[in-house]
């Protein structure tokens, strides 16, 4: 059992009340809040510490460069990464693909395929539609079995010789369908494609391991993971990582420059051109060591626990329709209600002090196989209570009455 009053006691913007009752919070694939843990962390970098990294020979540059470092040790340990030069600070996941979507630019060729699966955001999407657009190779795309789950047998028939580059999330932000990452990876790496993982709705989850899951990207974003905004993770395999070329140029990720050429500096500072986010860093550093002092394991177990009780709430409500019933699913509860569009029952929500989101969660596709204009998601948190699914599913029972 997790000590839920001392961990809420750690958000005191949950405390806060909105429209004269107790703030629900339910949009946690959106963005989660941050403990006061990573928030002082970062305020202690700022009054204390701050200054460029990796430049100056001055004790504050020194102090702040084994901050950040220390804090991309602690992301290497958290998701099992062989070394620390395979991870790399981005802006977020959607960086993450940018830059990795970039580099394939110079390895592909009209006739290769690319294959990304039917369930992706949009950021997992469209820099692959990028990469095809540029290069001439072939997006295929992986279908979606009506309970929101990936299409195993047509992965298996798409997956040929051809196949250079296999992109799927482990965890949908639209459905919480949960996807076999280690044997989706294998079979994309038996036909020698290179496979690319969008984590960043798993790793506030569960615990994650690159080497066992054997992919060769994966990617997130700090501020899923309750660190700040600005700041995520693109972990690659060395061979891969060496292998593409920079995605930015500037200081900081060259060895040697002249008027006309530069030579670019190793892994990972190839990647890492101009000031990083150091702040942000350090907050998701922090972010690691406070899951860290919960355990993944137990989040996962709470929040498997949380999921369940909220199926079984919503599922009582006359006219809900559920949307994604996958058999393994997590953290998140997409719906509807007959009759009621998605955004007239999230305002009705949001009226009640209830935050959810509604719309197409930046995965359009999903909404178009589903024929809906959109969903209305709740997502949870390790902080979420089985009090806040009670409020929720009284909230969509007044909004229906008032409807009506
Ligand atoms: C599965 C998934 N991938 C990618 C993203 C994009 O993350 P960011 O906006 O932090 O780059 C999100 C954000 O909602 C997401 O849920």
């Amino acid at each position: 059992m997790l000590d839920l009053r001392a961990i809420r006691a750690e958000f005191p913007i949950l405390a806060q009340s909105m429209t004269g009752g107790p703030l629900v919070y339910l949009d946690n694939a959106a963005t989660v809040q941050k403990p006061l843990f990573v928030l002082e962390a970062m305020d202690h970098y700022y009054r204390t510490i701050n200054a460029n990294v990796h430049r100056g020979v001055h004790t504050l540059s020194q102090r702040a460069t084994d901050a950040f470092e220390e804090a991309r040790k602690k992301v290497q340990k958290h998701i099992g990464a062989a070394e620390i030069h395979e991870v790399i600070w981005v802006r977020g996941t959607t960086e993450a693909v940018n830059l990795v979507a970039h580099g394939f630019r110079s390895l592909l060729v009209p006739g290769d395929e690319i294959l990304v699966s039917s369930i992706e955001h949009h950021s997992n999407l469209v820099p692959w539609q990028m990469l095809s657009q540029g290069t001439g190779a072939t997006l295929k795309t992986i279908p979606m079995l009506p309970n929101g789950t990936l299409d195993q047998e047509a992965y298996e028939r798409l997956l040929n010789h051809k196949t250079k580059l296999v992109a799927f999330n482990h965890i949908s932000n639209a459905l919480g369908t949960v996807n076999p990452v280690k044997k989706m990876a294998a079979q994309a790496k038996a036909v020698g494609a290179a496979v690319f993982v969008d984590g960043a709705q798993a790793v506030p989850h569960q615990s994650i391991d690159v080497m066992d899951l054997g992919v060769d990207f994966y990617a997130f974003s700090g501020h899923k993971m309750y660190g700040p905004t600005g700041i995520g993770i693109l972990y690659g395999t060395t061979e891969w990582l060496e292998k593409l070329p920079p995605y930015m140029g500037g200081g900081e990720m060259i060895k040697k420059v002249t008027l006309t050429s530069s030579t670019y500096a190793g892994l990972p500072h190839k990647f890492e051109a101009g000031t990083p986010d150091i702040a942000g860093a350090i907050g998701l550093g922090a972010a690691i060591d406070w899951m860290q002092s919960i355990g993944m394991d137990r989040i996962a177990h709470h929040e498997k626990e949380l999921l369940v009780y909220g199926q079984s709430v919503l599922q009582k409500i006359e006219g809900l329709i559920e949307y994604g019933t996958a058999p393994d699913k997590a953290a998140v509860l997409s719906f509807g209600l007959k009759g009621v569009h998605p955004y007239d029952l999230g305002t009705l929500l949001d009226q009640q002090g209830i935050a959810v989101r509604t719309g197409h969660h930046c995965a359009q596709p999903i909404m178009c196989a589903l024929d809906i204009p959109g969903t209305v998601r709740a997502s949870i948190a390790v902080y979420t209570t089985k009090e806040e699914w009670d409020a929720l599913a009284d909230g969509i029972r007044r909004a229906a009455h008032m409807l009506q």
